[in-house]
């Protein structure tokens, strides 16, 4: 038996897909219980210089045309269109498909998710979620024993890269942006990387996927990191901290909270050594307690073990018959309201060196009801000033608002520098 296998997409990870599919043909065959064929790949610049792995001869431009012989249909071209039309055309088609986009999972999923539940088709994505790491797999089959309780990860690795390099080298962002970009980590718009919206599409599959409630990248809090400072780094570094780009999903009371933001993370939490491009992410469950995986979440061959083992899964129940995992939806999603979420905060102030400052700033923070684990001053390099560094214990954001609005009152308080979630050890 022969399993047609149609490639739409050749950049990075396509390429090493289809050199893969072909170097290691016997053993993904022998896996799924039938030849994996390619039949095609397609591409929209056929003049493109291509890796010589790649069979030119495969090469076309007519995805739909491609799409309608196939029985495995992988996508790997990224963004909302044409992958879109081009996947809603394979699973109405009856092919399986296997995709790596984030982006559309998170935007549009569940119309995805529920076509190929009508077409009695199947839909893999373990590629769309930190490259490499089986994370999908582990949340959505080796964990259908348990329950999650939340989900903590460093899912994208442009930002990590950056945030280590400003760490250990004393870089500023810019100078690691354009290295990053020369490179080749970071791409020449590196928007969905450095403002988190791609670790937020990361974090909406893995939430979905735990609590069985559909959650899309509308419904994360995003922050990037394109305004964390070196005077940012220096302190979180004096105080015992990493800045890590954190995705979080939780689920408490029923109520789910998904966010993304450069967090503090205390040196000996397992987040704070993730170094360079890596990802990693760590599950509370229920019984298990606490996982934790890592690995390469991007980069060619890395990301395409994930795609390939997606298209070994989906060749294997076209042999054997039967279905994938399908989604489970237990109920409409409640959201936890932003000012209800509660954490540790870090706040730097800019004060006036000058009797009772302190005294004041500590009786905001007391009046809103948030209690201070530690306060460290420094003198500031400009005369006069001292630079103030408050962490606090488990606050509500709403409190913390109303303090930082009340702190920036006091006429010596001349700037709330910033403020930090910081994450439990
Ligand atoms: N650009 C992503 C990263 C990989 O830097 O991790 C693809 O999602």
């Amino acid at each position: 038996m022969s399993i047609k296998i149609a490639l739409l997409g050749c950049g990075t990870v396509g390429t090493q897909v289809a050199r893969l599919l072909s170097e290691k043909n016997a053993l993904l065959s022998a896996r799924a219980g039938a030849d994996l064929e390619l039949i095609g790949i397609a591409v929209s610049n056929l003049a493109a210089e291509r890796d010589p792995a790649i069979d030119r001869a495969l090469i076309t431009t007519d995805a739909a045309g491609l799409i309608e012989q196939a029985d495995v249909v992988i996508e790997l071209i990224g963004g909302i269109e044409p992958p879109r039309t081009l996947i809603r055309h394979a699973l109405e088609s009856g092919a399986s498909v296997v995709t790596g986009n984030k982006a559309l999972l998170a935007e549009h999923g569940p119309e995805l998710y529920d076509l190929a539940k009508e077409k009695k088709v199947d839909l893999y994505y373990e590629a769309a979620v930190a490259g490499a790491v089986p994370v999908v797999y582990a949340v959505r089959e080796s964990l259908a024993g348990d329950s999650v309780k939340a989900i903590k990860g460093i899912l994208n690795g442009t930002t990590n890269y950056i945030l280590d390099e400003m760490t250990t080298k004393g870089l500023t962002f810019d100078e690691v942006l354009a290295t990053a970009q020369e490179l080749g980590y970071a791409e020449a718009d590196p928007t969905a990387d450095v403002d988190g919206f791609d670790a937020a599409a990361k974090i909406a599959i893995l939430a979905s996927l735990a609590f069985h409630k559909r959650v899309s990248l509308a419904d994360v809090d995003v922050e990037g990191i394109r305004s964390i400072t070196d005077a940012d780094i220096e302190a979180a570094t004096k105080n015992g901290y990493v800045i890590k780009l954190v995705a979080t999903a939780t689920q408490a009371g029923g109520k789910i909270e998904t966010r993304v933001a450069p967090s503090l993370v205390p040196v000996s939490h397992p987040l704070a050594s993730i170094g360079g491009s890596f990802n990693a992410v760590v599950i509370e469950a229920e019984s298990a307690d606490r996982l934790m995986f890592y690995g390469r979440g991007a980069g060619g061959a890395p990301t395409a073990s994930a795609v390939l083992s997606d298209v070994v899964a989906a060749a294997a129940k076209k042999v054997l018959g039967g279905r994938a995992p399908q989604e489970i939806v237990l109920g409409e999603s409640e959201f936890m309201d932003a000012g209800e979420s509660v954490s540790r905060y870090f706040v730097r102030l800019q004060v006036a060196d000058r009797v009772g400052v302190l005294a004041e700033v500590t009786d905001a923070f007391a009046e809103a009801g948030v209690s201070i684990s530690a306060v460290n001053q420094e003198v500031d390099g400009q005369p006069g000033l001292a630079a103030l560094a408050i962490t606090t214990h488990a606050a509500s954001a709403a409190d913390m608002a109303a303090t930082i609005e009340a702190v920036g009152k006091i006429s010596d308080v001349h700037e709330v520098v910033r403020v930090f979630r910081v994450e439990d050890e």
